[in-house]
Parts: structure tokens; sequence; C-alpha cells
């Protein structure tokens, strides 16, 4: 862990390798796309900021569409009842979708969130994700484009929000106590 701080949290990751990550995952995704014009899915309000990065990077045109997820767990956890409080209207038939999501935790928001998806016939569903918290998984997903791996601690920043709070650091950081 760095020594910086902002609001006083201990920093996981700087800006500076949030941009190196995002400008990587750019880049592979802009390979594996030549020639498509995916549609993003970002999952509200967690990965706006990833998105917002990651979509200026990317050399094909995308439309962009939102999904808000909820579970009735509160706090840091989530219960596993995942319903959709944003319902996406936008037709996925044939379309070749990339879900860009901020974390992936249990891995319940993003199985409920493909099955969900895959019903509307897409020609391709793949996960971007930010972060990836393998040790906390209850259910398998399948990440093709991941950030990076985290331990097993509470993070805020870049998007992501303990009690709606942090959403606006501009670097990762953790919440030691909570
Ligand atoms: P999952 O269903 O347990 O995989 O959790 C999914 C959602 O919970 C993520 O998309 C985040 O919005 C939120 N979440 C999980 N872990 C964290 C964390 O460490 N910090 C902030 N939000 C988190
Ligand atoms: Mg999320």
């Amino acid at each position: 862990m760095k020594t910086k701080h902002s609001q006083n949290l201990p920093v996981l990751y700087t800006q500076s390798e949030i941009e190196t990550a995002v400008n990587r995952l750019a880049a592979e995704i802009t390979q594996d796309y030549q020639g498509r014009k995916p549609i993003l899915v970002s999952v509200l309000k967690g990965s706006v900021i990833f998105l917002a990065d990651l979509a200026r990077r990317l050399e094909f045109p995308v439309e962009l569409e939102f999904v808000q997820l909820s579970s009735y767990g509160s706090g840091t956890e989530s219960s596993g009842k995942i319903r959709m409080a944003q319902v996406l209207k936008t037709p996925l038939k044939d379309r070749d979708v990339l879900i860009v999501e901020d974390i992936v935790d249990s891995g319940q928001s993003m199985a409920f969130l493909l099955e969900q998806l895959r019903k509307k016939k897409p020609s391709s569903i793949k996960l971007c994700c930010l972060l990836d918290k393998p040790s906390r998984r209850k259910v398998a997903v399948t990440v093709d484009y991941r950030g990076f791996t985290v331990p097993d601690k509470f993070i805020v920043g870049y998007g992501m929000d303990y009690a709606e709070q942090y959403r606006n650091l501009p670097e990762i950081c953790v919440i030691e106590q909570l």
C-alpha cells in the first residue's frame, strides 16, 4: 500500500496506474472489436467514471447504454437477490455487447446481468471490469477484460462508493475500518 492519501484514505492505485490500466484495456478491446460497433452496457453508478475514460480511448464506434442493479442487501455485501432497478430498453438482438463494470466481488450481480442480457439474444457478450476481487467469489463469472486483481478489502474512489461517498476520488483507495 502506498503512503499517499486522498481524503485520508490509503491509495491502492494512483491516477497514473489507473490510466495505464485503462489504456491497456482499451488497446486490447480495440484490437478485438475491429470493424464492429458494440453496445457498451455500463452498470450504474460505480462504473461511470471508468466508462467515460475507457470509451474515449476505444478506436471504433460504440453506443452507450446504462443499467442499474440493486440488491436487497445493505452495507458492503450484496444479498444475492438482484433486480434491475433501471431496465435496458434498447434491442440487443444480433449486437455485440460489452458490459463495463467497476468491480466483480461475489459475482452475483454480473451472473444476474449476463443471464438477463443473454435472453435478448446478442451475437456476443463480454465483460470488462476494472477491478476483480476473486477471493470473494460465490458465483463463477468469466471476466474477459480485467484492470486489476484486488485483495479482499473494501474499495472506493474512481466511481466506487461507500454509502454514496468517495465516488469522485481520482485514485482508487481502501477503507480499512468500516
Ligand atoms: P457482487 O454482486 O458481489 O459481485 O458485487 C457487485 C457490486 O457491489 C459491484 O458492482 C459494486 O458496485 C459493489 N461492490 C463490491 N465490492 C465493492 C467494493 O469493494 N467497493 C465498492 N463497491 C463494491
Ligand atoms: Mg457496480
